[in-house]
């Protein structure tokens, strides 16, 4: 071996050993020298540069964009025309293709591109692939849906001379008013504008340019970067960028895009994950509590990340929705490159002299991408359900997962044997404590060889899976997208020999380093490498997994630990001849995709619904499976911010998320833990998880109190697992939250805006206030609206808007049921929801101010396919006080499989209804009459019991019906009258 190649080597182990422990040894905070501030990104500082100029030049400013009136056409549902970008220096005019295009959902989508170069036209540098144009397929990617063009849309003929407007929307309530120069659009619903682009003249596509080497005379340098960024634009990153030891060749020179995207009238903005703070965004330009940096959009590792933070974490969705009372507005920026934005708020006060006029903030919004399309689309509400779904139908819905996915998941950095395995199942069993799966990190696998078990450790996979499958529990293991680079296996020769890696610059096989040291990443964004990644999945080639195994993808930023910011450079090459740069939000995306698909075919003729969790994520993960936030701490502040995290994943069309329960890093104080779990039950995904470094702390673990203070936790979600089910399908038709904020819930209540550390759960009124401070006694609960509110535990009534103080000791969970709803729940213990699938059902009406109720279910096996064939049941359960009658209807149940689904549940019955708020006058009631549908004549009106219990010391009366011996599946009636 040369003295060379030893000592990079050496280098290398020293790398990989430093890496190893800085990720293994919890330090206090991120390490910020590791990833960019805006200033340390060239796009991002020449566009904030740019907005300086705008601002200082103020009424002088004039944006540089004009449409060529001449070029306008308008053809089914889409206006195009050639915008010009007028360059300073040269006066010379570049031609920019503009489409707005209007969707039949009431959507408009805008894009600006770049008119093609012919080949040569363009010098690449370092004899670069990159394809010579801007990268345009994240729409392939991220879009499913939703794109059917309105052919009702029109152009009006009133409008003002200069301008262009269109008609469109929903009733031709919509108008959207293009004003020709300076270019800028306008977004209006009844007449009102609500959203606005370049108003502030900050659009900016750097155009494609060739590269002059200017000529410095010694001693010049300093003084011509002066006079450049004097002249506005600082050249000094447009060909080259380094950072932290990496230089980016940037082939194509400058190439961002950018645009201020102005909210009229709104104070508030959410969404933009993933982000660590609050649910509305905070400016970032100055103002009381702002942040100094932009919200940074570039998946990454980010080791220790902190609280109340703009900077980047591992997934991206570019999905921002603007409130104001009683109404919401939002756009998606699509694109996949490094993303920032600025939210600045400018407030204008009352005017004293005209009385009446209040005064109002407007959110002014400044985004900017490295390279690729200006692609936005644009949704005008008018409330939060309207922009989601119109959001949900472009990128999808989160599919619907196996019952076992939304039960209680148990994770740790490593379950270190299959014996291991099999004690901690044994264990959960011996203390009575649910759970339904069982993970396994990366220490499973033969030296990080992923499809390969520790033949040491894990010599027993099939025996291992078969006791967990004794309970209808399962096994999620681990599969990231390094391969490790090394001999004797099999699947490193497959992807190099296929050639189906990810490439450097010069399109070489990019070898970089993760967990097992040297490694290849294969490259999802090709075919090839999906059709390949699928074959590996087959049970004949895992071997050693099952139909009850299902997969967890980390690392797929992707994180590449010798990698700029820890992962891959940008000018690294990906199938098609992309830059790195120009997709590196979606890549995650595309690995999570490839396992997705692998899992739907495992075996032909299985159908099981895939189970795949991400780390990383783009808009349209939400279709895959779900996501989590990452490596938390044990701590009571990344316990807070797991609320308005996991709040914002769910307002941004990704509602399948959670964070790790009782924190990654370190070792949670027991009452934390306790907390934790209370607060993760509210996780539409739920999973406890803990560094290799943490000591044990599975809940059987814990001690009294502790432990049957999480037992009762998982209890509860697994006695709400019907109303989880009928959230995620709801999720799965509409795009509505799964846990919702205060805004979406009552979006005319301007006091709950900034109300993020409360979730309401569905749709069923379940009001929850997580505990997330050490040594509560109590919390205060926001109430918005004049509903009655109930303890779900006692009982107890709240009403009146505003604060409400809750006792809640570690052995409550703050809890409230909302007047009006109706909550259906599975009231028996078992080891695992797969265990519940016949259980009879309680029902709780909780009767609103006017003695009414409503609620629904949803419910089908829980595990295949089959309900897109109609095997399920969708039912809609009424209590109504003029009728006095509780009836369960049938919500447009059929397909050709729903008769044999109604057969298999025919003896689920509902075995308990409990009136919350039951009225005085039930007080001497004994029986009640119930009818069902299709039973025999002696059966048609038959008698079940009710005991009526008078509420006292602030607690409402409540009554229960047992068994009244009605099926789940039927259409019935209870009568009280
Ligand atoms: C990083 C993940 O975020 C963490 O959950 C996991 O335990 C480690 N990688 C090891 O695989």
């Amino acid at each position: 071996m040369s003295a060379g190649i030893l000592s990079s080597r050496l280098a290398f182990a020293f790398l990989l050993l430093a890496t190893l422990c800085a990720l293994l040894t919890p330090v206090e905070s991120v390490k910020h020298g590791n990833f960019k501030t805006c200033d340390q990104s060239g796009f991002c500082k020449r566009n904030r540069a740019y907005a300086d100029t705008a601002s200082h030049l103020a009424h002088n400013w004039e944006s540089p964009y004009k449409l060529d009136s001449s070029s306008i056409t308008f053809h089914n549902g889409q206006l195009s025309a050639v915008v010009l970008k007028k360059i300073a220096t040269s006066g010379e005019e570049v031609r920019l293709p503009l489409t707005v295009t209007f969707l039949e959902s009431g959507t408009a989508r805008v894009t600006l591109d770049e008119e093609k170069r012919q080949k040569g036209e363009i010098e690449l540098r370092h004899d670069s692939q990159a394809r010579k144009e801007r990268y345009n397929e994240a729409e392939k990617w991220a879009i499913v849906g939703g794109l059917d063009v309105s052919m009702g849309a029109a152009v009006s003929a009133d409008a003002p001379e200069g301008t262009t407007k269109v008609v469109y929307g929903p009733g031709g309530k919509f108008e959207a008013v293009i004003t020709h120069a300076p270019l800028s659009l306008e977004f209006k619903r009844d007449g009102t504008s609500h959203i606005k682009f370049n108003e502030r003249g900050l659009l900016n596509l750097e155009h494609w340019r060739p590269k002059i080497e200017k000529e410095k005379k010694e001693g010049e340098e300093a003084a011509t970067e002066e006079a450049d960024k004097d002249a506005g634009e600082d050249e000094s990153t447009w060909w080259e960028e380094s950072f932290g030891g990496n230089t980016d060749s940037k082939p194509r020179g400058p190439e961002s895009v950018a645009l201020d995207i102005s909210f009229p009238g709104y104070e508030h903005v959410y969404g933009i994950p993933e982000h660590a703070g609050s649910l509305s965004l905070k400016e970032t330009r100055g103002g009381e509590g702002a942040h100094s940096e932009p919200y940074r959009l570039y998946n990454a590792d980010v080791f220790e990340y902190e609280m109340d933070s703009p900077m980047t974490l591992y997934g991206a969705i570019p999905f921002m929705q603007a409130h104001r009372k009683d109404s919401t507005v939002g756009v998606f920026w699509l694109n996949g490159a490094e993303t920032w934005i600025d939210v600045v708020k400018s407030k204008s006060a009352a005017n004293a002299l005209s009385l009446g006029v209040a005064g109002h903030t407007d959110t002014q919004t400044h985004w900017f991408s490295e390279s690729g399309l200006l692609d936005v689309f644009v949704f005008l509400g008018p409330e939060p359900k309207d922009v989601i779904k119109s959001y949900s139908e472009l990128t999808g819905f989160t599919q619907l997962p196996q019952q076992f996915a939304i039960a209680y998941h148990q994770c740790r950095w490593n379950y270190v044997t299959d014996e291991d395995v099999m004690d901690v199942d044994r264990k959960f069993d011996k203390h009575d404590i649910p759970y339904d799966v069982i993970w396994l990190d990366i220490e499973y696998t033969h030296e990080k060889k992923y499809f390969t078990w520790d033949p040491l450790t894990f010599p027993k996979p099939k025996e291992m899976h078969a006791q967990l499958d004794q309970h209808d529990r399962k096994l999620v293991a681990i599969i990231d997208p390094h391969i490790k680079n090394t001999a004797d296996y099999p699947i490193i020769d497959e992807l190099k020999g296929k050639d189906l890696v990810a490439k450097t610059k010069e399109g070489k096989q990019y070898e970089g380093w993760c967990w097992p040291g040297s490694s290849y990443w294969v490259d999802c964004f090709n075919p090839a490498a999906i059709t390949w990644w699928k074959s590996l999945f087959k049970y004949d080639k895992f071997v050693g997994s099952f139909p009850n195994t299902f997969i967890w993808n980390d690392m797929n930023e992707p994180s590449v630990f010798n990698g700029p910011e820890t992962t891959m450079p940008k000018d690294n090459m990906h199938y098609g001849n992309w830059e790195h740069r120009d997709v590196h939000n979606i890549n995650g995306l595309t690995f999570h995709n490839a396992t997705y698909e692998a899992m739907l075919e495992r075996k032909s003729g299985e159908v099981r619904r895939p189970f795949v969790l991400t780390r990383s994520f783009f808009s349209g993960s939400q279709r895959l499976g779900p996501m989590w936030t990452g490596d938390n701490q044990a701590k009571w502040d990344h316990l807070a911010a797991s609320i308005p995290m996991v709040l914002n994943q769910n307002i941004a069309g990704y509602p399948f998320a959670g964070a790790d329960v009782g924190g990654f890093f370190g070792n949670p104080e027991k009452d934390l833990l306790t907390r934790w779990y209370q607060a993760g039950i509210w996780y539409p995904f739920f999973r406890g998880h803990a560094h290799i470094d943490t000591r044990r702390r599975e809940p059987f673990l814990v001690g009294s109190p502790y432990k049957e203070l999480i037992t009762q936790a998982l209890r509860l979600r697994y006695a709400l697992m019907p109303a989880w089910y009928t959230a995620f399908h709801e999720a799965s038709v509409t795009g509505a939250p799964i846990v919702r904020p205060n805004y979406y819930v009552h979006p005319g209540d301007e006091k709950g805006f900034a109300v993020d550390d409360q979730l309401y759960f569905g749709s069923t009124g379940l009001l929850a206030k997580p505990v997330t401070t050490a040594g509560a006694e109590s919390v205060d609960i926001y109430i918005a609206d004049d509903e009655t509110y109930f303890d779900y535990f006692d009982y107890t009534t709240y009403s009146g808007k505003g604060m409400h103080t809750i006792k809640a000791p570690l052995e409550k969970m703050p809890l409230l049921m909302q007047g009006g709803h109706i909550i259906p729940r599975r009231d028996r213990p078992r080891r695992s929801s797969g265990l519940m699938k016949f259980d009879p059902f309680t029902l709780v009406v909780v009767l609103d101010r006017a003695g009414s109720a409503e609620g629904s279910l949803y419910l089908d096996d829980g595990e295949t396919f089959d309900y897109q064939q109609g095997a399920y049941i969708h039912r809609r359960f009424l209590f109504d006080t003029t009728t006095n009658a509780l009836t369960s209807v049938d919500i447009a149940t059929s397909g050709s499989k729903t008769a044999a689904y109604l057969k298999a549940i025919a003896k689920v019955r509902v075995e308990k209804v409990i009136f919350v708020g039951a009225p005085d006058a039930w007080a001497d009631k004994t029986e009640v009459y119930v009818s069902e549908e299709g039973a025999k004549e002696s059966q048609r009106r038959k008698k079940a019991g009710i005991a009526f219990h008078k509420g006292e010391n602030g607690k409402t009366n409540y009554a229960i019906v047992r068994d009244p011996k009605v099926g789940i599946g039927k259409g019935w009636k209870i009568d009280l009258s």
